[in-house]
C-alpha cells in the first residue's frame, strides 16, 4: 500500500523537483497542496493529484491533509522582514497546527546548512532557527534538512544573453541538485530512521561559486557573456532594492560559514547524490523546468 503524502509549496523552485521525486517513486501517492490548480497543472508532473487552497485557510489545509502519512513543507522566505506575513515562519506554524488537528504523523521541512544559531545577528537564520525549533517541538516526528546551495540557483543568475559573476570568496559549496534532493526526502518519508533527526544536505563536489557559476554556464549555453557582479554593487542595489539586499546578507551568512563535506550520514541513509553542475545544466532540457525569480523586489 503507498504511502500518502501532501506536498506544500510543491509549485516553488525547490518543490518542483521533490514533487517529481515522489510521483516517480511507486511506493508513495502524492498530492500538492496548491493555491492556483491551473499554474500548479503547468508546473508539475501530470499523474501528481492536486488540492486547492491556502495557507490563510485553515479548513483547506486540515481537508488537504486528511490521510496524509507525511507532509513535506517547502515554503518560501521573504526578501525582508519588514512584510507581514513570512510564509516560511508563520506559514509553518499555520501548517503545524493544522496538521496536529488532522493527526498528521510526520512532518518534513526544508532549512538551511547556515541555522545553527538561535540569536544569529541575520534575521533569516534567527527566524529559520526559531521555525525549526517550532517543528522539533510540534509533537509530531519530524525530519529536518539543512541544505546547501541548490544548482538551481545557478539558472537564476542567467538574465537575458548575461549570467551574473558574483564575487565572493573561494571556499568550495557542496552544490546538490533539486533532483538529488528530491530522492532523498522520498527516502526520508519511507524511512523511519528519518524520523526526528536533521539532515546536512550536500552534493558530490565541492566547488566555488565563481567556478560553479562558469561551469553552469559553458553546459548551459556557450553564448552566455558574464557580467561580473562585485559585492559593493549588491550591497549598493541593497539599498534600494530588497532583493539583491538579501543576496548579499546570504553570501556574507554562507561564508562566515564555511563548511567541509559534511553528509556523509545523510547519503548513508538517504542515498547519494549524483548529479554535477553539467548533468543538472542539461536536465533542464530534459524537464523544462528553468528556474525565474523576480529580479527587485521592494521592500
Ligand atoms: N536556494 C537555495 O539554495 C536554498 C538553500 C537552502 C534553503 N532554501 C530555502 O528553501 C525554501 C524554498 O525556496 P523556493 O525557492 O522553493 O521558494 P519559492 O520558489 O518561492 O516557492 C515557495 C512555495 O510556497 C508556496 N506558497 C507561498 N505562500 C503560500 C500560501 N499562502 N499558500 C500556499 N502556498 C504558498 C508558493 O506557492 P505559489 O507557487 O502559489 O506562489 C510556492 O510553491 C526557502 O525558504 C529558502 O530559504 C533555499
Amino acid at each position: 500500500m503507498p504511502r500518502r503524502v501532501l506536498l506544500i509549496g510543491a509549485t516553488g523552485m525547490l518543490g518542483r523537483p521533490v514533487a517529481r521525486a515522489c510521483v516517480a517513486d511507486e511506493c508513495l501517492k502524492t498530492t500538492a497542496f496548491v493555491r492556483d490548480i491551473d499554474r500548479a497543472r503547468r508546473l508539475l508532473p501530470g499523474s501528481i493529484q492536486l488540492i486547492h487552497g491556502n495557507l490563510h485557510d485553515e479548513e483547506s489545509l486540515v481537508r488537504a491533509m486528511d490521510g496524509a502519512d507525511s507532509v513535506y513543507v517547502n515554503l518560501n522566505t521573504p526578501f525582508s522582514q519588514r512584510v507581514n506575513f513570512d510564509p516560511d515562519r508563520d506559514g509553518t506554524a499555520l501548517v503545524l497546527r493544522a496538521a496536529r488537528r488532522a493527526g498528521v504523523p510526520h512532518i518534513l521541512r526544508l532549512s538551511a546548512i547556515e541555522v545553527n544559531d538561535p540569536a544569529h545577528q541575520w534575521w533569516s537564520l534567527r527566524r529559520k532557527e526559531e521555525t525549526d525549533q517550532r517543528v522539533r517541538e510540534s509533537g509530531l516526528d519530524w525530519t529536518i534538512f539543512k541544505p546547501t546551495w541548490f544548482m538551481e540557483n545557478l539558472a537564476l543568475f542567467v538574465q537575458w544573453r548575461f549570467i551574473s559573476l558574483l564575487a565572493a570568496p573561494t571556499d568550495p559549496l557542496w552544490w546538490i541538485a533539486g533532483a538529488d534532493f528530491g530522492n532523498q526526502v522520498a527516502a526520508a518519508m519511507k524511512c523511519s530512521a528519518a524520523r526526528n533527526r536533521q539532515f546536512i544536505v550536500q552534493g558530490p563536489e565541492g566547488v566555488s561559486l565563481g567556478e560553479a557559476t562558469k561551469r553552469f554556464a559553458r553546459a548551459h549555453s556557450p553564448k552566455l557573456l558574464p557580467a561580473p557582479m562585485p559585492r559593493l554593487a549588491l550591497r549598493a542595489a541593497g539599498l534600494l532594492f530588497a532583493q539583491p539586499r538579501y543576496g548579499a546578507d546570504l553570501l556574507q551568512a554562507t561564508f562566515e560559514r564555511t563548511a567541509g563535506f559534511e553528509a556523509t550520514e545523510t547519503w548513508d541513509i538517504l542515498g547519494k547524490p549524483t548529479m554535477r553542475i553539467e548533468d543538472y545544466a542539461q536536465s533542464i532540457e530534459q524537464t523544462g523546468d528553468r528556474p525565474r525569480k523576480p529580479l527587485w523586489s521592494v521592500s
